[in-house]
């Protein structure tokens, strides 16, 4: 079982979406840091269901720090924080007991941990463990801060669509038809300076792919160029060095996406995440009874968001954090 990330910068999450409380334990922040809640608070708010786009399970996703902190401060233990799981509905769940959604992890959960698994709202497979995330990744964010290193993430498409307008057009509709749509984010990281990153399978790339795939429905990661570059020459591809003014290497373009070798080359790392459609639409699909062994068709009751792309946003930037935080403290090691 790993719900585990990172070496030196490690958390570990816990929970179910309708277990009492889901959480996180961080082990590897300085002591005497002092955690700003508030911004904590805002950066968890992005996440929290609500709003236009999003499912209408309302929770406020505040966190309640139970270890770790002295007078808000880091006190050298352990960090631990919950969040009370207040508005669940476990009745909308009970047919999942033996009809997999198609997309979800409904199946894969079935066969793996058997009739004593926890179906109820996806149980440790819900977009809502991603809350923890956010606790972990936003900590890592106010400490890059402190070293001048910040993250931000955008939308770029939805279901293929650029056009911000139409994007939500898109969302709307899929709403009306009981239906979802994916999209496209991109993630960039400035003032990461040369030198971090550990070569082969400890790279930037390997570690930031790890710690996204962790938030459920990414599908895809491309860094740089991407798959793009794949079409490229060299000579187009290859971002030439020059020196700035300052005496500093910096590269004309960015098709590298500010990793070379595995390593930070001082260029923003920029990487783009595919998301694919909220699995849970009340559409009528087609699945198959595991009790009965027959097929049968589904309509997914509950409330659940048309897309999640919204609410990944700070996922993925919590997740990038985090990477990025522990690849820092192993090259100062
Ligand atoms: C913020 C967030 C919210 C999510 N909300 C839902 C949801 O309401 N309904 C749903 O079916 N899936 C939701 N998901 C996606 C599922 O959790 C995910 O597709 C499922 O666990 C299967 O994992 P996989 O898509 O990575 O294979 C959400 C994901 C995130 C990141």
């Amino acid at each position: 079982m790993s719900n585990s990330f990172g070496k030196l910068f490690r958390f570990s999450i816990f929970g179910q979406s309708h277990a009492p409380a889901i959480g996180v334990i961080i082990e590897g922040l300085p002591s005497g840091f002092e955690i700003d809640v508030e911004k904590l608070s805002a950066f968890l708010a992005r996440r929290a269901p609500g709003g236009r786009y999003a499912t209408s399970r309302k929770e406020p996703d505040a966190p309640e720090f139970i270890a770790g902190l002295v007078d808000g401060k880091t006190c050298g233990a352990p960090v631990t924080a919950i969040i009370k799981n207040t508005n669940t509905r476990s009745s909308d769940y009970e047919y999942m007991r033996h009809i997999p959604r198609p997309g979800h992890a409904d199946f894969a959960a079935m066969v793996k941990y058997g009739p004593s698994r926890d179906y109820s709202g996806g149980g440790q497979f819900s977009g809502r463990l991603t809350a923890p995330l956010c606790i972990a990744g936003g900590i890592a964010m106010q400490l890059l801060e402190k070293r001048g290193v910040s993250v931000g993430s955008r939308i770029l498409s939805i279901g293929g669509e650029r056009d911000e307008e139409k994007m939500f057009e898109l969302i709307d509709k899929a709403r009306a038809d009981g239906d979802s749509v994916g999209g496209v984010i991109e993630c960039t990281v400035s003032g990461l300076y040369p030198g971090v990153g550990e070569p082969m399978f400890d790279g930037l790339e390997n570690r930031i792919a790890q710690a996204v795939f962790g938030v459920p429905a990414v599908k895809g990661i491309e860094f740089g160029a991407g798959f793009e570059s794949a079409g490229m020459l060299g000579s187009e591809c290859n971002d030439p060095f020059y020196l700035d003014d300052e005496g500093k290497v910096r590269t004309r373009g960015n098709n590298h996406g500010g990793i070379l070798g595995g390593i930070s080359s001082g260029m923003p790392i920029v990487f783009r995440v595919a998301i694919k459609p909220t699995p849970s639409i009340a559409k009528e699909q087609p699945s198959v009874n595991m009790e009965r062994k027959e097929n049968c068709t589904l309509q997914v009751r509950g409330r659940h968001d048309p897309c999640i792309v919204p609410r990944a946003l700070p996922c993925i930037e919590a997740a990038a954090a985090a990477a990025i935080y522990d690849l820092i403290l192993e090259s100062e090691r």
